[in-house]
């Protein structure tokens, strides 16, 4: 038996990933920027063994099926490709915060396994062939691979090229807080893929969005190197909302009551004063930007809007790690 554990952390991106370009590969169609969160990690062993019949994947103690399941075994099988390893695998990946927590756990999950993985089949790669393995499970896990902002390129033609994230500034470029302001228990109606292919599909705003992300990311990207924080926020609020908007015009709406709240919730905040800015990724809750002096007097407020099941206080931190 070989073995080896990863420790990776969940991102939020400041300029969205959203749409991948038609064809294999799971190749973005947009360029993003992310900041990877301490304070909650994903823990994932693997273990390739051949006593087994067959790949076994549990998260959180529950057998992973489904997309997921096959999502996780395809990044096994490239794993086993490269090292001519024919043994199945048992993964065992925990994460230390709950699932309704308003963060995904696809790319802190995507990124662990693909560490944990490739250090167990006794491959040891670096930074970026890691975050190109992790990305062609889930493209936001690529980003999760690195720590402090990083940045993703859209794909290119070639499916098979690599494609990696990296890291823009450290951690602690930017005081930053990120309140995460949940608003929903239980699992997402549309998981991001099928969210993106209806956006692609059938939204007569995809082609907008395509052309204005680029934009938007190189501007925020301009921002956050300059240390700008209003304009790094603003220009958080305008990707989200595009990225929302061209979702919603073909039928995709992540959006509650509760998020509509919150959002009016921190622009009322910004009229009396205070540096907060939204972001919302593929479900209902929101994360709000404070410099981080400000996080826990805006906590408290965000604590108080209608629908607002709890917030969660998060800052930026460290890439993923063998444990
Ligand atoms: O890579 P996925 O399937 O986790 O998609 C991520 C999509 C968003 O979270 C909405 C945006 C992003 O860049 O993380």
């Amino acid at each position: 038996m070989s073995t080896a554990t990863a420790i990776a952390h969940p991102n939020i991106a400041l300029a969205k990933y959203w749409g991948k370009r038609a064809g294999e590969g799971n190749r973005p169609a947009v360029p993003s920027l992310s900041v990877t969160l301490e304070g909650m990690s994903t823990r994932t062993q693997v273990t390739f063994d051949a006593a087994l019949g067959a790949d076994e994947v549990r998260v959180n103690d529950a057998l992973l099926e489904g997309e997921g399941a096959v999502r996780a075994i395809a990044l096994l099988d490239r794993v086993r490709a490269r090292r001519g390893e024919a043994r199945r695998a048992r993964v065992v990946s925990t994460n230390d915060f709950p699932t309704a927590s308003g963060l995904a756990s696809s790319a802190s999950g995507f990124a662990a396994l693909a560490f944990a993985a490739s250090a167990a089949a006794g491959l040891d790669l670096g930074a970026s062939a890691l975050s190109d393995l992790a990305r062609r499970s889930s493209a936001s896990a690529a980003r999760s691979i690195l720590g402090g902002f990083v940045e993703l390129a859209a794909g290119g033609e070639d499916p098979n090229a690599e494609l990696a994230a990296h890291v823009v500034a450290p951690p602690e470029h930017m005081d930053l807080a990120v309140l995460v302001a949940v608003t929903h228990e239980g699992p997402k109606a549309v998981g991001s893929t099928d969210g993106m292919t209806l956006t692609r599909t059938k939204s007569p705003y995809f082609a907008v969005w395509i052309d204005a992300a680029p934009r938007i990311f190189a501007e925020l990207r301009g921002a956050l190197l300059a240390r700008d924080f209003a304009k790094t926020g603003e220009l958080a609020e305008a990707s989200a909302l595009a990225m929302h908007a061209s979702a919603i015009a073909a039928g995709v709406v992540y959006w509650t009551a509760a998020t509509l709240d919150v959002i009016h919730a921190v622009r009322a905040l910004r009229a009396a004063g205070e540096a907060a800015y939204f972001t919302i990724d593929a479900g209902p809750h929101v994360k709000v930007l404070v410099p981080g002096a400000r996080a826990e007097q805006v906590r408290a407020k965000l604590a108080e809007v209608r629908g607002v099941l709890a917030v969660r206080v998060t800052r930026p931190g460290g890439g993923a790690r063998l444990a």
